[in-house]
Parts: structure tokens; sequence; C-alpha cells
């Protein structure tokens, strides 16, 4: 095996993305994704057989556009890396099978890691159109906000080091917000509905709750996150509204309710990096796209003296890039393979890093 400069490729499979990433070393070759969440949106919200369904169908032809793609063939990879926790069981079990199965087949190592610390090591890829960006230093806090989990990290070395200083207890963020458009009669995914709705409304129209905020949850859920409070305020704010015969303004609701939602997921992470003396901040997940939440992150960090780092929606959204990227510096760190004894676990601690 190359472990200077290894070919990797990265399988995701943990919520409803199937993602095919292929890098060299900490280079993105290719990052191919198809997304389930058109047959998810009548619901509402992701549905596990739905997704693991999805992944079935498409994990060959979604490999094979990447490989081709990145224009390598398979049998070039040095290795297979694939996401095995956390996530939902059954779509992690599509991903973890077919990693497998492909690593037998081919005879080549596999690397199983952990999905969160993967939207970390999306910040090492280094693309075409970012090529000399400067490298994460260590320690950093990080904020991996998606619809499937929010959580705030300590990371003092990608591969080695990385502790759970939070996370929700309730909804995740992307949750929230999917919730509340359905809520406000938007459709699914909800976040970009809210920020385009909350365009030119006025976000300190209601102050909506902020969870576990207050002084008595700050001994035990310092850098904890709520978020099932603030959805159920809303709901019996347009509730009462509509009810006393009244129109719901959607724009100043959308833009209270989101400013509600980044205010506490930021203070939160700059309370982190001012607690603990760590002067940077990565964020991951697919929330980083609300427009509302990157203005404010800078506003807050440069407020703060830290440094902030976003890396590009598409590395930042659940792709299999970031997998391929942490297994290749897994290898490049000497790492071992994995044993093909691991299975798909769901509920996986961020601190385990390589299973
Ligand atoms: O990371 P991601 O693509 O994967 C999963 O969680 O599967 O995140 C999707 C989540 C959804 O809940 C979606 O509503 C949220 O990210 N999201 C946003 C925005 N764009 C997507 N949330 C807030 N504002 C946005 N602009
Ligand atoms: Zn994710």
């Amino acid at each position: 095996m190359n472990r200077d400069n290894p070919l990797v490729l990265g399988i995701e499979t943990s919520c409803d993305e199937t993602g095919i990433g292929i890098v060299r070393g900490s280079r993105l070759l290719s990052n191919t994704i198809a997304s389930s969440m058109d047959e998810h949106a009548r619901y509402g919200g992701v549905v596990p057989e739905v997704a693991a369904r999805a992944h079935l169908e498409e994990l060959v032809p979604m490999i094979r556009a990447a490989t081709e793609d990145a224009g390598i063939r398979l049998e070039d990879v040095d290795a297979i890396a694939v996401t095995y926790g956390p996530g939902l069981s059954g779509a992690l079990m599509v991903g973890v099978g077919a990693a497998k199965a492909l690593a037998i087949a081919l005879g080549k190592p596999i690397y199983a890691v952990n999905h969160l610390v993967g939207h970390v090591g999306a910040d090492v890829l280094q693309t075409d159109a970012d090529p000399g960006t400067e490298p994460l230093e260590y320690p950093t806090i990080a904020l991996l906000v998606s619809g499937g989990h929010t959580s705030l990290l300590l990371v003092r070395d990608l591969i080695s080091d990385v502790e759970l200083l939070g996370e929700t207890i309730d909804d995740a963020a992307g949750e929230a917000f999917d919730k509340v458009a359905r809520i406000l009669g938007l459709p699914y995914p909800g976040g970009p509905q809210i920020d385009r709705v909350a365009l030119g409304g006025d976000p300190a129209y209601i102050r909506f709750p902020r969870g576990l905020s207050h002084h008595k949850d700050m001994e035990h859920h310092r850098y904890d996150f709520s978020f099932s409070g603030l959805k159920t305020s809303v709901a019996r704010w347009v509730e009462q509204t509509r009810d006393a015969g009244e129109t719901v303004p959607l724009a100043d609701v959308a833009a209270s309710f989101r400013e509600a939602a980044i205010d506490i997921l930021l203070t939160k992470a700059v309370a982190a990096c001012t607690d603990l003396g760590v002067p940077r901040l990565l964020l991951g997940g697919g929330v980083i796209a609300n427009a509302r939440l990157r203005e404010l992150a800078v506003e807050r960090t440069d407020a703060a003296g830290i440094a902030l780092r976003i890396p590009p929606l598409s590395l930042c959204t659940d792709n299999g890039a970031m997998i391929a990227a942490l297994g290749a510096q897994l290898i490049m760190a000497g790492h071992e393979p994995s044993t093909l004894d691991f299975g798909a676990d769901s509920t996986l601690p961020a601190s385990v890093i390589q299973g």
C-alpha cells in the first residue's frame, strides 16, 4: 500500500446521501453524491427504511460515476474507507456491507471510520478551487450541525484525539428547521425554505427560547443543545395567532426562529473556544448553508479573536470525500486497517475515530 499519498475510496451512507469520494492523500479527486431527499419530502423528514433502500440502488452507479470522475480504476485504490457510525442503522449497514465486499473482492485494506470525525476531516482536503489553504491547526473546536446531528467537539488531533463536549439532547438543529418549516406550511427540507422566507423578516419580532441556556443548565448541559422546546414554542405562537384570527407574519416568525436557533449554536460554540482557550472554530454539516449562521459566525468569532474555518459547502453536507480523507489521514499516519469484524454502530461515540 502507498502510505505516503494513498488513493482512497470513501463510502458514506449514514443518512440520506449516498456519497462516494475518492482522494489521493489530501487531494480531492471526486465527490460524487446521490441524495434520496426527494423521496422523504412527503414525510417531512428522513425515513430510515426509504434511505436504506435508496443506498442499495445508488451505491454501484455512484461508485462507477466516482471512479470515472476521478479518472481511476477500482483496482488502483490503495484502500477503502467507510462510515460505520453514528447514523441510521439500516442505512449504515448498506454502506458497510458494500465496503467489505469491495475490500474482499479487490484484496484491499479497509478503514472503518466515524462519520462525525469525517466532517472534521473534510477540512484537510485540497481542491482545485482552493489549493493553498493553511493546514488545520490543533486543537480546534468543531461545531457539526445537520439534520441528524448537532455536536460540539474538541479535536486535539484528527486521527487520535477527539472529545465530545456536548450534543443535542433531543432534535438535531436541521431537524428543528425541518419541523418549524412544516409548522409554517413550507416544504422539506426546511432549512433553505426558512432562509428564503426569513429574508426581510425581523429577527427580534418574537424572542423564542434558547435551549439549555439558563444558569441551572450550565452545570450539566453547558455544551449541550436542545431544540424541541424552541420548535414547540414556535408551534404554540403560530397556533395562538391563528386562533385569534390574525395572520401569521411568516417572515418575522421564520427570522425569529432562525435567530434563536443560530444564536444558541454560536453562543455555545464560542463559549467552548473561550472556556477552553482554543482560538479556532471549524464548522460542518448541512445547516452550515444557513445564511444567518454564516454571517453571525463571522461576527462572533471576529469579536472573540477566534479563527473560523468553513469548508466548501459541498464538503460540509454529508459526503464520501470526507470519509476517504479521514481514511487517507489514518493511512499516512501509519494506522493499521480495521479488521473485517466491525459492524454498523448507530450510536458510535465521537471519540472512537476508527473501528
Ligand atoms: O448535512 P446534511 O446535508 O445531511 C443530513 O443531515 O442528512 O443536512 C441536511 C439538513 C436538513 O435538516 C436541512 O434542513 C438543513 O441541513 N439545512 C439547512 C439549510 N440548508 C440545509 N438548515 C438551515 N439553513 C439552511 N440554509
Ligand atoms: Zn453528517
